[in-house]
């Protein structure tokens, strides 16, 4: 059984085998901006025009994901007062998207292999197109209710097959920064969202646009994945080789570095070594220390703090004495720094590697929690530095956006053994949203029960021991193919 000692030394093999064909040097001057050169020059040699465009349409189910969380406060404000929604509809009429992506979640987990990672994706475009204008056109608030409840699903659905999807076409070298598309488009998809929450505030039936325009993305994400190939390994797990050596091939196009012949062998002996995985297997002695090391990114990432930030920040910063449209106005620098950071996190996760990047960006969200706890329980502080709050949501965010942001979706797309990757990835994703849900059910009682300091001291703790968590459990990656990863991992026999 990989127990956390052989996961480290496991680890720290990869890492060692990285090092060897890797140029970048830590500690020396310019590394950073070294690395994203780097980053930047490998994709132009390893990832052609298929696989870029494969990634970027996939990607766009974290832009709908995105956009849901940061579009719903905004619209509520208008949403309440047409459909005269109280407060426990408007608890529902937000927190029922979750409960959707959580069953998104469980049943796309069956579908991605049964019907491919591709129809899955097409089939949530289709709903979330359908979902988006059901919103717009809801006159009552149990139909809004019904039609974000379809949202979820879709959300859900997306949340994760976009990752399966992308690292399943991606390059080894690049994946990392590939699969992290993902996030930046979750994070833009917010930023986007705080636009037009906006933009839209003094249009007739504005939140009917605000809800209502996210059907575009859904039409495009459907439409564009109908022009894009399975996943090779999705095609070898169900018995087309010949298909999935055509399509591994096209993706490998203008890749001096490329081996299709030994990445396809090293797909069919996953695939044979993995035949006939069950749900079951997901919990037998060898995948469970990975269960554990997806459930408890998984829980982290949420528990955290982050989407209070996201859903509360204008609430936080007036409590620290801001006008409100102040507030909105600095929440949107918020969102900025998000993408800002996302994209650095994208430059520098094949380079740096995950572990490193996790680690301190855990640190860094953990020291502004705490200061943001600080803040609020030293009164002088609100009344002579204001400009704290702000400074620490900001490093917050960034810390957030270079590590746990794309950190979580990336590990649970690379660890997991290919016959149980998508059941595997399917509980990640479905913990995750529930944990989000738990938070974001809680915040404002947190606040009222132990005050707005105790909430951020008790998310600075769980900072504390993610981070003692992802030091002795989280392995690094990077460089390595999927097939590598699973024998590193889980060992050459079995992936039971
Ligand atoms: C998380 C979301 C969060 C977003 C913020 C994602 O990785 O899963 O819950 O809202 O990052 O950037």
């Amino acid at each position: 059984m990989p127990n956390a000692r052989n996961l480290r030394q496991r680890s720290r093999r990869c890492a060692a085998a990285e090092a060897s064909v890797k140029p970048y040097q830590e500690g020396a001057p310019g590394a950073c901006l070294d690395a994203m050169a780097g980053f930047i020059s490998e994709v132009r040699s390893s990832a052609n025009g298929l696989i870029i465009r494969a990634a970027i349409i996939a990607a766009i189910g974290g832009l709908l994901f995105g956009y849901d969380t940061g579009v719903i406060s905004g619209a509520l404000l208008f949403i309440k007062k047409d459909l005269h929604a109280d407060a426990t509809a408007q608890e529902w009429i937000v927190s029922v998207l979750l409960l959707g992506a959580i069953v998104g979640a469980l049943i796309s987990g069956y579908l991605a292999d049964k019907i491919s990672r591709k129809w899955t994706k097409v089939i949530s475009g289709c709903v979330y197109f359908i979902a988006a204008i059901g919103c717009a056109l809801s006159f009552s608030v149990p139909m809004l209710i019904g039609f974000r409840f379809l949202l979820g699903v879709s959300v859900g659905t997306a949340s994760f097959v976009s990752p399966l999807y992308i690292s399943e076409v991606a390059p080894p070298r690049v994946r990392g920064g590939l699969v992290s598309f993902n996030q930046l488009a979750i994070t833009s998809g917010i930023l986007i969202a705080y636009l037009v929450n906006f933009a839209f505030q003094g249009l007739p039936g504005n939140w009917r646009w605000m809800l209502g325009i996210a059907a575009l993305p859904g039409a495009a994400l459907a439409i564009g994945m109908l022009t894009v190939p399975h996943t090779p390994r999705w095609l070898a797990q169900v018995g087309r080789e010949d298909d999935a050596r055509k399509v591994l091939e096209k993706l490998r196009e203008g890749d001096e570095k490329a081996d299709v012949d030994g990445e396809l062998k090293e797909i069919r002996e996953a695939n044979e070594r993995e035949a006939g995985s069950k749900v079951r297997d997901l919990f037998g002695p060898k995948v469970r220390p990975l269960i554990l090391i997806g459930l408890g990114l998984a829980v982290a990432q949420q528990f955290v703090g982050v989407n209070t930030v996201i859903y509360y920040a204008p609430t936080i910063l007036s409590d620290t004495g801001l006008s409100a449209s102040s507030s909105i106005g600095q929440t949107v620098f918020v969102g900025v720094t998000n993408v800002v950071f996302t994209i650095v996190a994208v430059l520098l996760l094949d380079r740096v590697g995950r572990r490193a990047l996790l680690l301190i960006g855990t640190i860094g969200l953990t020291v502004s929690l705490a200061v943001l706890g600080i803040y609020f329980a030293v009164p002088t502080l609100q009344h002579t530095a204001g400009w704290l709050a702000l400074i620490c949501l900001i490093v917050y965010i960034a810390a957030f956006a270079i590590g746990l942001g794309p950190v979580f979706w990336l590990m649970i797309s690379e660890i997991f053994p290919s016959g149980l990757r998508s059941k595997a990835m399917s509980v990640s994703t479905m913990t995750n949203w529930a944990a989000n849900f738990v938070v974001a059910g809680s915040f404002l009682t947190l606040n009222m029960l132990i005050t707005r300091q105790g909430t951020f001291f008790v998310y600075t703790a769980i900072g504390v021991a993610s981070f003692l968590f992802f030091m002795f459990r989280v392995p690094e990656t990077k460089g390595r193919s999927l097939e590598q990863i699973q024998t590193e991992l889980v060992g050459e026999n079995s992936g039971k």
